[in-house]
């Protein structure tokens, strides 16, 4: 792993101390102070509530400039990968660094579909769930069960061991996904087929039913991968660092990868994309499509609403990957021969947020989140089914920052301070009992 170059320093004036700190800067220039001998130096810990300005690694997979817009798998523009990359090819070049070659293409599609099928015990648990659980839970308990079926793969040391359960985590997530809307909707599962690519695979098993049948429609699987390819990874990310953050106790990579699908479903991160579905829904039908109202209530500082799909930690401009879910939105809804009035409220709605000095003045732009749902529902997708695409389409990138941390000898168990606010010590009396 490529180090950051140290170079000056910050000076910290403390009391009648005065400290330098390293500055670290990385390949793309951005900088950082080193602050690991802080607390050694002057006792002191840093403050900073959501991390906002805490960088808990150095990283070589994927590069963000919020100001700019800019987002880059392992150098690759998110453009060029979503316009000219299957879903697999991404994959591959987050875990292992560098696109695949035409050979290794095949044969990490060829492993994707031999490790597609479930373990048929893990095939019951499905029938256990009551129908209207959601499919995240399942997809969650599901991600940790397959430590206790296939313990073999916690040990990472060997690379071929690791290549070997990246594969089968990947295959296995989407079956399990799968799996999990068909169970929610009362019908027969349908298992993976080794004919079909990784994308038209996960369609045949949403959808094939043995009434009706199902041919995997080619816009649909171009859709599918370039949304998958949009989610694939985002650095630092909620999901991301807690999956690195229960990786960093030792744990196994399927319970690091459980508990990140745990953090994903919430509706700040990627359950916002149910969200804004069922936003625009509440917009046509209770507020009549009037978007003065919604965004009055957003405004407003008494009124927990906001409005879903819209805002980001890190871009302060129109994020990348929401330019492409709405162009995708579009062509994708006129070559099905879709016509969708949350698509037209979706666009009078951002045309008004763009528009408006609260959200102007405060850089807040759609996200990937605003667009992907309505595309998903174009392609049939359920609503409570979106936050499990998005974690599909997230595993590669959890399991490359998972593989990067377990290599980095810099990293060490995540543990962050606090500053104890509670009471001081008090007499205990045992009356009180
Ligand atoms: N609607 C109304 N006001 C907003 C919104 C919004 N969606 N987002 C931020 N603000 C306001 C916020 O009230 C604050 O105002 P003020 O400065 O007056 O206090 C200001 O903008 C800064 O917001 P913040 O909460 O400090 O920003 P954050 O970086 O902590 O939160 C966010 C980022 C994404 C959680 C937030 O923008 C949000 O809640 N958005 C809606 C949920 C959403 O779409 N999430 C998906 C994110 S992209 C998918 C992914 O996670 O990868």
């Amino acid at each position: 792993m490529k180090k950051a170059t140290n170079s000056k320093a910050a000076t910290l004036k403390f009391g009648s101390k005065t400290i330098e700190l390293p500055i670290i800067t990385g390949t793309e220039n951005e900088q950082a102070i080193d602050i690991r001998a802080l607390r050694k130096e002057t006792g002191l810990i840093t403050y900073d509530p959501g991390f906002v300005n805490t960088g808990s690694c150095e990283s070589e997979i994927t590069y963000i400039d919020g100001e700019k817009g800019i987002l880059r798998y392992r150098g690759y523009d998110i453009n060029d990968l979503a316009e000219n990359c299957e879903f697999v090819e991404v994959a591959y070049l987050l875990v292992h660094g560098k696109l695949p070659a035409p050979k290794q293409k095949e044969a990490f599609s060829k492993h994707l579909n031999s490790h597609s099928m479930l373990h048929e015990d893990m095939r019951h648990f499905f029938g256990n769930f009551p129908d209207h659980a959601h499919p995240m839970a399942t997809l969650s308990a599901m991600a940790v069960s397959l430590s206790s079926f296939y313990p073999e793969l916690e040990s990472i040391e060997q690379r071929e061991n690791v290549d070997f359960k990246v594969t089968r985590l990947l295959s296995k997530m989407r079956t399990a996904a799968a799996f999990s809307y068909k169970k929610s909707e009362g019908h027969p599962i349908v298992q993976p087929r080794h004919d079909l690519s990784y994308c038209a695979n996960f369609l045949n098993m949403m959808f094939w039913t043995p009434v009706n049948g199902y041919e995997p429609d080619p816009v649909c699987v171009k859709a599918l991968n370039k949304l998958l390819i949009l989610h694939a990874d985002h650095e630092q990310n909620c999901s991301a660092s807690v999956v690195k953050m229960v990786g960093s106790s030792d744990a196994n990579l399927y319970a690091s990868i459980s508990a990140g699908i745990c953090a994903l479903w919430g509706p700040l991160h990627g359950g916002a994309n149910q969200h804004v579905i069922e936003m625009l829904d509440r917009i046509l039908r209770k507020d009549k499509g009037n978007v003065k109202k919604v965004l009055a209530r957003a405004k407003d500082k008494s009124n927990p609403f906001r409005l879903m799909g819209i805002g980001h930690r890190v871009y302060k401009s129109y994020d990348p990957r929401a330019k492409v879910a709405k162009q995708m939105c579009k062509d994708v809804l006129a070559q099905l021969g879709v016509n969708d009035p949350l698509v037209d409220l979706a666009q009078k709605l951002e045309e008004a947020v763009l528009a408006d000095d609260y959200f102007h003045s405060r850089n807040l732009y759609p996200n990937i989140d605003f667009y992907t749902g309505l595309t998903y529902r174009a392609m049939g997708i359920p609503t409570n089914m979106f936050t499990v695409m998005f974690a599909i389409g997230r595993i590669p990138g959890w399991i490359a920052q998972w593989l990067e941390m377990k290599a980095d000898p810099e990293s060490r168990i995540g543990r962050p301070r606090q500053i104890y606010t509670g009471p001081v010590k008090r007499e205990f009396k045992p009356k009180h009992i």
